[in-house]
């Protein structure tokens, strides 16, 4: 969201800004505290709305070199519905697979099914999930990501379409057993990630509950969310010598 990319902008050193379009990727150095060399290189884009435009952003992002490095990671950060009533605002979820609810190819394909992957949900990495869980929550239980809630893990559907009706998060929830929270991007990124074979990661905050009064709480969650997001978003940066890098394979 713009409101997130504000403030994580503030925190880039030397910035640079490539432009595609209307789109905007910043590149920066990030440094931990104290430190007086840069400990990540970052590259930031505000993907605007709906699948095609998270895809777009994703596929320019991972087309960035940055200081002649490449993306090691793309993490997409935003607000989510939830799709059950022990979800709260300023609970997170981190998805551990996805799937794009409007996604319906039928009589070709199964219901749900993405073509060009021939399944159905798109599993996300153990390893970058179990870090994020671990720092999240850690961070919360010492009081440094004031207002965040708990943290659950589990399936997130992704559509372009904003739920705000009690009656379609029950029915969506009827249909993909175990769905936690909806949004609008998760798995568009996540599918030009995979395909692209580049690790990633999405984490999502709880804005709303996709019912009859969703329009109305996800905007007053923003006012506040703008508020807090880099402390997430900074939680997760400081804890990068404990995470799970890969060494690149040529590409
Ligand atoms: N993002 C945040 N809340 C949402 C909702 N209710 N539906 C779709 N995307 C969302």
């Amino acid at each position: 969201m713009p409101e997130e990319i504000g403030a994580t902008l503030e925190n880039l050193q030397n910035p640079i800004e490539t432009h595609w379009g209307d789109l905007r990727i910043t590149s920066g150095e990030w440094y931990e505290h104290g430190e007086n060399y840069p400990s990540l290189y970052i590259s930031v884009a505000w993907s605007g709305w709906g699948k095609v435009s998270a895809a777009r952003a994703a596929t320019r992002l991972l087309g960035t070199y940055f200081k002649e490095k490449s993306i090691d990671i793309i993490l997409f950060t935003g607000v989510a519905g939830a799709a059950n009533s022990t979800l709260k605002q300023w609970d997170i979820v981190i998805p551990t697979e996805l799937v794009q609810h409007d996604m319906d190819a039928r009589p070709l394909f199964p219901r749900y099914v993405i073509p060009a992957l021939n399944q159905e949900r798109i599993s996300a990495i153990n390893k970058w999930i179990e870090w994020a869980s671990y720092a999240i929550k850690d961070s919360i239980s010492k009081k440094k990501c004031k207002h965040f809630g708990k943290v659950e893990t589990g399936l997130i559907a992704t559509g372009d379409r904003f739920v705000a009706e009690k009656s379609l998060i029950d029915n969506l929830s009827r249909e993909l057993p175990g769905l936690c929270a909806v949004e609008m991007e998760g798995a568009a990124v996540a599918q030009v990630a995979y395909q692209e074979r580049v690790p990633w990661l999405i984490v999502r905050v709880i804005s709303d509950g996709a019912d009859n009064c969703a329009a109305q709480n996800f905007n007053d969650f923003l006012r506040d969310y703008e508020k807090y997001s880099w402390n997430l978003i900074e939680t997760l940066l400081k804890r990068y010598k404990t995470a799970p890098w890969e060494e690149k394979t040529t590409k």
